[in-house]
This record gives structure tokens, C-alpha cells and sequence, in this order.
């Protein structure tokens, strides 16, 4: 069975985004380069969300790890 998510941080991180480009979201909020993931799942039984920008833009992706519509915020750090 998986571990837990741990929370990285009760807000999100926003990040410029880059049409075309691939990212790799941390689900296990054990990651040095939040939001993004680094291998540290490693042993959880999580793995990473894979997240494809389809435009430059500003998102926030989630930091706390319970939202409902990862890899972006939600606003659900807010009742943690
Ligand atoms: Fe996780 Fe906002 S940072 S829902
Ligand atoms: Fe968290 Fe990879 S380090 S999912």
C-alpha cells in the first residue's frame, strides 16, 4: 500500500509554463523542487503526475497535496 502524501506547503507554487513542455508533479510532497517531483517517492508507492502545457501560462500547481483537481490548486489548502 501507498504511503500518504505529506504536505510540501499549505499554498501553491506558481510556476510560467511553457506551451508543448512536459511536467512531472510530486503527489508524495516529498520533494527538494517542489512542485515538481525529484525521485524522492521513491519506496511511498506514489509516482508522479505527469502534466503537459498546452500554452505559456502562469499556473499554480498545488503544494499541500489534497486537491481535487491536480496537479493545480483548488483552494483546498485553505481547510487543512
Ligand atoms: Fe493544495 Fe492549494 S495548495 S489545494
Ligand atoms: Fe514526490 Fe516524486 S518526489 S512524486
Amino acid at each position: 500500500m501507498a504511503d500518504a502524501p505529506i504536505i510540501a506547503q499549505k499554498g501553491p507554487y506558481p510556476v510560467e509554463v511553457t506551451a508543448g513542455k512536459t511536467y512531472f508533479w510530486c503527489t508524495c510532497g516529498r520533494s527538494d523542487t517542489q512542485p515538481f517531483c525529484d525521485g524522492s517517492h521513491k519506496e511511498t508507492g506514489l509516482a508522479p503526475m505527469k502534466y503537459e502545457a498546452t500554452e505559456d501560462k502562469r499556473l499554480f500547481f498545488c503544494g499541500c497535496k489534497a486537491t481535487a483537481t491536480a496537479p493545480l490548486c483548488d483552494g483546498a489548502h485553505n481547510t487543512l
